[in-house]
């Protein structure tokens, strides 16, 4: 399949699938087309037997987060349905059977950084900027943060990280534990591809299982999490700071919140 803003790409032996979301006018900001086609991308290399996934964006950014000039009008309703749709790409992306890596180049951001952290194994380029930047919008992360990024970063670290809206560069990000490593930006896509070719020649089942047993100590009391991020992300949706937020972002002004 083709799509307008998603590339699948494989490598010669079939075996590592990159997925490249391609909206760089954009910064390859998250909108549902875009979404949609994640999500295709995805099942088409599920369906390929892809042995390793590699997670990137086009030109000089990974993604600069949801698509806040989509967003910004949403009702609680909406925003329901909105991030019911996010969530259900990074599910995809954490639950993909063969293990996935994030190259991050640039800005990553919001519903980016979430990409990224729903992703195994994260490789930055040397110009990577991450965090979850939703409390100046008015809203929390809506696409997993709240859950995965304590885990990885841990507790102090994740709640400085979105209660601040911080956004690290890459050697703070990699000394925070977001990244394994920091590479030089035109070197980062032929590292990510390499690492996930190493994945792929190692035995598909024992990695499967070596994943699960991994993502099995997350269950339970963190679902319970991830659906009260989602309750909690549309009920903001109701709130004026959600819509001074957004309405500052697209006027290029600073935001008055209450
Ligand atoms: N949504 C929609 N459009 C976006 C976008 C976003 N998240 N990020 C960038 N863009 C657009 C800009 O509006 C601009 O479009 P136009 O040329 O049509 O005006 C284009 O991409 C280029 O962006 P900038 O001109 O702003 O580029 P810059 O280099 O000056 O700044 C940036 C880059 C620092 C990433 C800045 O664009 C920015 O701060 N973007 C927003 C980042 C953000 O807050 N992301 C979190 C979104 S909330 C979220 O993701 C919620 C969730 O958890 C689900």
């Amino acid at each position: 399949m083709t799509w307008e803003t998603v590339t699948l790409e494989w490598d010669d032996d079939g075996a590592v699938a990159t997925l490249t979301v391609d909206r760089p006018d954009a910064l390859n900001a998250l909108n549902v087309e875009t979404l949609e086609a994640m999500l295709e991308a995805i099942e088409e290399a599920t369906d390929g037997d892809a042995r390793a996934l590699v997670v990137t964006g086009a030109g000089d950014a990974f993604i600069a987060g949801a698509d806040i000039k989509y967003m910004r009008q949403l009702s609680v309703e909406e925003a329901q349905a909105w991030g019911e749709l996010g969530h259900a790409v990074a599910d995809a992306i954490s639950s993909f059977p063969a293990p996935t890596v994030a190259a991050v180049n640039g800005y990553a951001f919001g519903g980016g950084c979430e990409m990224a952290l729903a992703c195994d194994l994260r490789v930055a380029g040397e110009s990577a900027i991450i965090g979850n930047t939703e409390i100046d919008l008015g809203i929390i992360p809506g696409w997993g943060a709240t859950q995965r990024l304590p885990r990885i970063v841990g507790d102090e670290t994740a709640r400085r990280m979105i209660y601040l809206g911080q956004r690290l560069d890459a050697e703070s990000a990699a000394e925070a534990g977001l990244f394994g490593e920091v590479v030089a930006d035109e070197d980062l896509r032929d590292v990510a591809t390499e690492l996930a070719g190493r994945l792929a020649a190692k035995p598909a089942f024992a990695l499967q299982a070596a994943k699960q047993s991994i993502d099995q100590s997350y269950e339970g009391s963190p679902r319970a999490g991830l659906d009260y991020e989602k309750r909690a992300f549309a009920s903001l949706f109701g709130t004026h700071d959600q819509r001074e937020g957004m309405e500052a972002f697209v006027e290029d002004r600073e935001p008055d919140f209450e």
